[in-house]
Order: structure tokens, then C-alpha cells, then sequence
């Protein structure tokens, strides 16, 4: 079997136990962002379509079931569908601020209808999202409202440090957690409190999606760089095209030679680090920068992964931290 196949195949393995649950969260998203026959509800079935992972989603259901397979049901799939759309607003909106083409292994809504379309798509399903998280009690709606606003204030961060070569790995980090991080939580969260879940409970599936949200992004700032696009189903080199500083790049400045370093700072800087982005890869992967990123993601992963031990031991626990060792090796 093909990397790919493999790898998709052990996501699938791994969803697989949960499937009945993870076909209620499909069923939630159509309900939830359902729109009338026409344009937009074609444009909604575009950006729902093939390839998401749902990998947020999962980590609500088998929060929910490492806490209470009895508690976990109807409204975790609700939660999951509101989460996931959360997301997808989010990828919407970001493939704009990226100028992506591919998404999903689809072309990106804003670079087939236009902007203006994207924009108001993703406020669509944003809104879809809250209106149905509002119909579930016990405070979902106003949490998860919280946990968008982090997300926007992470890319908006983003934007504002596009260009800043000299960023800050702690501005790097902050960055992610905002902007990824805090939503992988806030899944792990509230599938373990609906679940009736201990404040002990809580907190460590909290950590733990925190912990495996920022290896998530650091993988995908990996994969931005070194990843091959038909595989990943979306834009890659980005990073270097939009002068975002990723892990791996900031490594690279603060450990590089300077003859080299100064090269790859005058490509980005002058709008090259796109069309020099093999150039730059093959510098930064020779440096060990990238050996440097995953190293940093993998120990995320292994304290996120040890913060699961105060919950009863269970087949879900055992999923969630074999979620977490996906991430590291995804490549996709
Ligand atoms: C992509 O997330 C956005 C990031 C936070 C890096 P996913 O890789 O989970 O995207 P889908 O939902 O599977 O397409
Ligand atoms: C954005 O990060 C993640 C969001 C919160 C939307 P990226 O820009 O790296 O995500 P991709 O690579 O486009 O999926
Ligand atoms: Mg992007
Ligand atoms: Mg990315």
C-alpha cells in the first residue's frame, strides 16, 4: 500500500470503533448548515465535501467516552457537528488570508466564486454553528464563542506578524495555540463535561487536545514545507509565499549559517520564497530544522499523551493517545 493509503488507512482504523457516532456527527453538519436548494446550498455541500478528516469531531465523542460511553451520545454528535463547523468557517476564511487554491483536494471557494462569496460562506457556517450550539443547554454556545474568538485573534496575530522575520518562537506559539490549539481543546473539553466528566477529568482532556493541538500545527507547518500537495489535498508553501515564520524556519534563522541565512531572509523578503521554496526546503531540512520541529512536536505529544493517565483506563484513552502518535506521523 502507497504512504498515503497506509496512512489513511490508520485513521480510519482509528475512527472505525467510533463510526456510528462519527456517521450521527455527518448527519448533525448536514442538518446544521443545511440551506435551501440553490447556490448556497451547492457552496456548502462544496466546503462539506470529501477529505476533512474530522479529526475534532472524534476528539469530542472519545472525550465524551473516556469520561462516559453511558453519557455519550445525541448531543456529542450535536457538539461535534458545531465544532467541525467552527472549523471549516475558519479553513473558509484562512484559505483567503493564504491566497490557497486547493483545499480538501477541491479548489477553494474564494478561488472559484470570488472573495466576496468565501467571505460571506464562512460567516454562513459560523453562524449555522452558533445558532445550533445556542439550542444546547448547560453553556456550549457562549464557551464556544470564546473559543472562536481565540481562534480569530490567533490568525489575526498571524496577519499582523506576516513579514517579521525575526519573530519570536514565544510569539510562534502563542500564535498556534490561539489559532488551532484552543479549538482542540475546547473538543476535547466539552465531550468529557457533557459527558459528566470530574473537574480532574476536565482538565486533563483539556491539556491533552491543547498539547496534541500545537504538535497538529507544528506538523502542519512541516508539511507546509516539506509536504507533497496531492497527498496533504491542499495548498502548500504558503508559509514561505505569505512570510509566515513557522518552527521550522525560525530554527533555521537562530541556528543557520549566516551566509545562508541571510540568502533565505533576502528571498522571503523580496517576495521569492515562493518561487525559491525547493531552495529554501532543501537549506532549512539540512540545518536539522525540521528534525528540530517534529522533535519539539513529539514532545508535546508525549506530555499531552501523559496527562491522559489520571482517567480510567479504556479503549477510548488508548484511541485518543493513538490520535495523538497519527498526528506526528500524518501526512495529510
Ligand atoms: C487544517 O486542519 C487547519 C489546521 C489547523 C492546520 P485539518 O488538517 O484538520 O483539516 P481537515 O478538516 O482535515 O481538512
Ligand atoms: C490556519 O493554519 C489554521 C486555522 C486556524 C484556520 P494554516 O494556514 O497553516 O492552515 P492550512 O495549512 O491552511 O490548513
Ligand atoms: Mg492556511
Ligand atoms: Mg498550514
Amino acid at each position: 500500500m502507497s504512504a498515503t493509503g497506509s496512512n489513511k488507512a490508520a485513521m480510519e482504523l482509528l475512527l472505525a470503533e467510533i463510526a456510528p457516532d462519527v456517521a450521527k456527527v455527518e448527519a448533525a453538519i448536514e442538518l446544521v448548515a443545511d440551506a435551501p436548494a440553490g447556490y448556497v446550498r451547492e457552496l456548502v455541500e462544496h466546503v462539506r465535501g470529501f477529505g476533512g478528516k474530522r479529526l475534532r469531531p472524534a476528539m469530542v465523542l472519545l472525550a465524551g467516552r473516556a469520561v462516559n460511553p453511558e453519557k455519550t451520545g445525541d448531543q456529542h454528535a450535536r457538539l461535534g457537528a458545531v465544532v467541525e463547523l467552527i472549523h471549516t468557517a475558519t479553513l473558509v476564511h484562512d484559505d483567503i488570508l493564504d491566497g490557497a487554491l486547493m483545499r480538501r483536494g477541491r479548489p477553494t471557494l474564494h478561488k472559484m466564486e470570488g472573495q466576496e462569496v468565501a467571505v460571506l460562506l464562512g460567516d454562513f457556517l459560523l453562524a449555522s454553528a452558533y445558532a445550533e450550539a445556542a439550542s444546547i443547554s448547560g453553556g456550549a454556545a457562549h464557551y464556544l464563542a470564546h473559543v472562536t474568538r481565540q481562534v480569530c485573534q490567533g490568525e489575526v496575530l498571524q496577519v499582523h506578524e506576516r513579514g517579521n522575520l525575526d519573530l519570536e518562537e514565544k510569539t510562534y506559539l502563542e500564535i498556534i495555540e490561539k489559532k488551532t490549539a484552543i479549538l482542540y481543546a475546547a473538543s476535547c473539553r466539552v465531550g468529557a463535561e457533557y459527558a459528566g466528566g470530574t473537574a480532574e477529568e476536565i482538565a486533563a482532556l483539556d491539556a491533552f487536545g491543547l498539547g496534541i493541538g500545537m504538535a497538529f500545527q507544528v506538523i502542519d507547518d512541516v508539511l507546509d514545507l516539506v509536504g507533497d500537495e496531492q497527498v496533504v489535498g491542499k495548498s502548500l508553501g504558503t508559509d514561505l509565499q505569505r512570510q509566515k515564520m513557522t518552527l521550522p524556519l525560525i530554527h533555521f534563522m537562530r541556528t543557520a549559517d549566516s551566509a545562508i541565512v541571510a540568502s533565505v531572509r533576502d528571498a522571503l523578503s523580496s517576495g521569492r520564497g515562493f518561487e525559491m521554496a525547493s531552495v529554501i526546503r532543501d537549506a532549512v531540512v539540512a540545518n536539522g530544522s525540521v528534525d528540530a520541529a517534529r522533535d519539539r512536536a513529539e514532545k508535546m505529544v508525549v506530555d499531552a499523551s501523559a496527562r491522559l493517565d489520571v482517567l480510567r483506563p479504556s479503549r477510548e484513552r488508548e484511541t485518543l493517545r493513538r490520535i495523538a502518535d497519527y498526528v506526528l506521523e500524518r501526512k495529510r
